[in-house]
């Protein structure tokens, strides 16, 4: 009997549209979801619990009120509400570890075992989480001039691009200090559970900018650290100084295996494929220099679209995009490429555009975490700083300072108390803006989830 119900019950479904089976319950997005000082879950996005944590807005000073961090669940196949949980640690920094879960989740438990329970979050200021900054107050207008006066390309593209760059950053800092001083929330009193020591540890997966996170919480709670896997890792001291010079030193390689890839490909599989890998990078540089010598006007009239022009800069906007993936994208570089050789410069159209995508969150994050240690603040430093990158990487070296966007740092004041700023050598205490939220939120995980 009961094997027929289920089977009618399967039938029907199968009848049915699945939206109309959807279970009320279930939640597609945070803002239905109350936060709360503990981690309550409730079902969301078909396969996930998510969770809206209530944590501090100031460590050091509970009366400051709270704010509320997403987090979000996804049970492997084979776990069970006792497993331990693997946090992820997103990127960036300013990346969404909800959005991570959410992506990849099919991938999730084969990667890492479907016995796992996987726990992500957005960092305070990102996405689902609170405290929302837009430093231009919704002036698009604002925000696009400073961009044009900001964001013109390679470092070194002409002989004043580097100071232009350099002075108009503080104009993005003084629209930031002033949409915080003017948006700046008062949150009402909160009471605050207390913290009951724990002998849980933590297990977590971080990458890029999640590998700092990973490394401060070892160094602050070596204890604490169940397992870590640390993938894509950051140089952290250079990190927290607003100094990214390692980040460039490998470039240069990436880009030569695109050569020697594309050349044991054979012309079906790489459309720039040539005799030899010394051939395929040769012709590489000659677009180099003929884009440098000659940027390409677009004037839009047949396709109605804005007239543009393709410069040196879209092609390293390119070069810089591919070997963030380079598994999927050189091939696209290859058609790109071999469409530059045959004349044709519409795919680099709006390139660096598109590479001038950081958001506030994101700036936020990485100016606060070097608040007091920044290490790029003069026009000297900028500029040693750059020349070092160019001497890493001749293909990237000279676009990789105007995407990371360190130098926007130079006027952003953040008004941080003392309790929230990293001192003293690479963390030995870090309760920075975005690390403090993230080791808050740790330290809820492992004190109720962890094994
Ligand atoms: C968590 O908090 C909610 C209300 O904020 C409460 O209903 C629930 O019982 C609490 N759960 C635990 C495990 O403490
Ligand atoms: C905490 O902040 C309040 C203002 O919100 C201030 O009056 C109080 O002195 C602060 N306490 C400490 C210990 O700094
Ligand atoms: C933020 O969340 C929305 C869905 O609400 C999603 O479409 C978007 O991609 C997310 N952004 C980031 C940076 O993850
Ligand atoms: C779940 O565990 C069982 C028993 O250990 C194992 O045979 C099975 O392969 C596991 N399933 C997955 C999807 O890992
Ligand atoms: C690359 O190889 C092709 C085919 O042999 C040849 O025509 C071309 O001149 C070579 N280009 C360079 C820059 O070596
Ligand atoms: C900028 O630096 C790159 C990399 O060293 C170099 O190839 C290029 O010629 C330089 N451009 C100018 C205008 O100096």
């Amino acid at each position: 009997m009961k094997r027929l119900v289920n089977a009618l019950i399967l039938l029907t479904s199968l009848g049915c549209k699945a939206d109309t089976w959807r279970d009320p319950s279930m939640v597609y997005g945070f803002d239905t979801i109350k936060p709360s000082a503990n981690l309550t879950w409730t079902p969301c996005f078909d396969d996930f619990t998510c969770s809206r944590l209530e944590v501090p807005l100031d460590y050091s000073n509970r009366s400051f009120g709270t704010t509320s961090i997403a987090f979000i669940k996804l049970a492997g196949k084979n776990a069970t509400a006792e497993s331990p949980s693997i946090v992820l640690n997103p990127g960036g920094p300013g990346g969404s570890g909800v959005d991570l879960l959410l992506t990849y989740r099919t991938v999730t438990g084969q990667m890492f075992g479907e016995q796992y329970n996987f726990v992500s979050f957005d960092p305070r200021g990102v996405n689902h989480s609170d405290l929302s900054l837009d430093c231009f107050s919704g002036n698009s207008k604002a925000r696009l001039a400073f961009s044009r006066l900001h964001s013109t390309g390679a470092t070194n593209i002409s002989t004043t691009s580097l100071e232009e760059q350099y002075y108009s950053s503080s104009i993005y800092g003084e629209w930031c200090n002033d949409a915080v001083d003017n948006e700046s929330p008062h949150e009402a009193e909160a009471k605050v559970a207390g913290q009951s020591p724990s002998d849980a540890k933590l297990w977590c997966y971080g990458i890029s900018y999640g590998t700092v996170i990973g490394s401060t919480f070892a160094s602050m709670f070596p204890d604490r650290v169940g397992r870590m896997i640390l993938d894509g890792v950051v140089n952290a001291e250079q990190y927290y100084n607003n100094d990214w010079r390692d980040n460039v030193d490998q470039m240069d390689e990436a880009m030569k295996k695109f050569s020697s890839f594309c050349h044991s490909a054979g012309p079906e599989k790489c459309s720039f494929w040539g005799p030899t890998p010394g051939n395929i990078t040769a012709r590489m540089d000659d677009i180099i220099h003929q884009l440098q010598n000659h940027p390409v006007p677009v004037s839009g009239v047949r396709s109605r679209d804005l007239p543009t022009m393709v410069t040196y800069s879209d092609l390293k906007a390119l070069f810089l995009n591919t070997i963030y993936t380079p598994l999927e994208e050189f091939p696209v570089m290859a058609d790109i490429l071999h469409q530059l050789e045959c004349g044709d410069v519409s795919a680099l159209a709006g390139m660096l555009d598109g590479l001038n995508s950081i958001s506030d969150a994101r700036l936020a994050i990485q100016c606060a975490d070097s608040y007091r240690r920044n290490r790029l603040t003069t026009m000297e430093e900028f500029k040693s700083y750059v020349e070092y990158s160019i001497s890493k990487s001749k293909y990237i070296g000279d676009i990789y300072p105007i995407y990371q966007e360190n130098i926007l740092c130079i006027s952003f004041r953040p008004q941080l108390p003392d309790s929230m700023v990293v001192q003293g050598r690479y963390p030995t205490f870090c309760l920075s803006l975005s690390c403090s939220l993230s080791l808050s939120v740790f330290s809820k995980i492992y004190l109720r989830e962890g094994k």
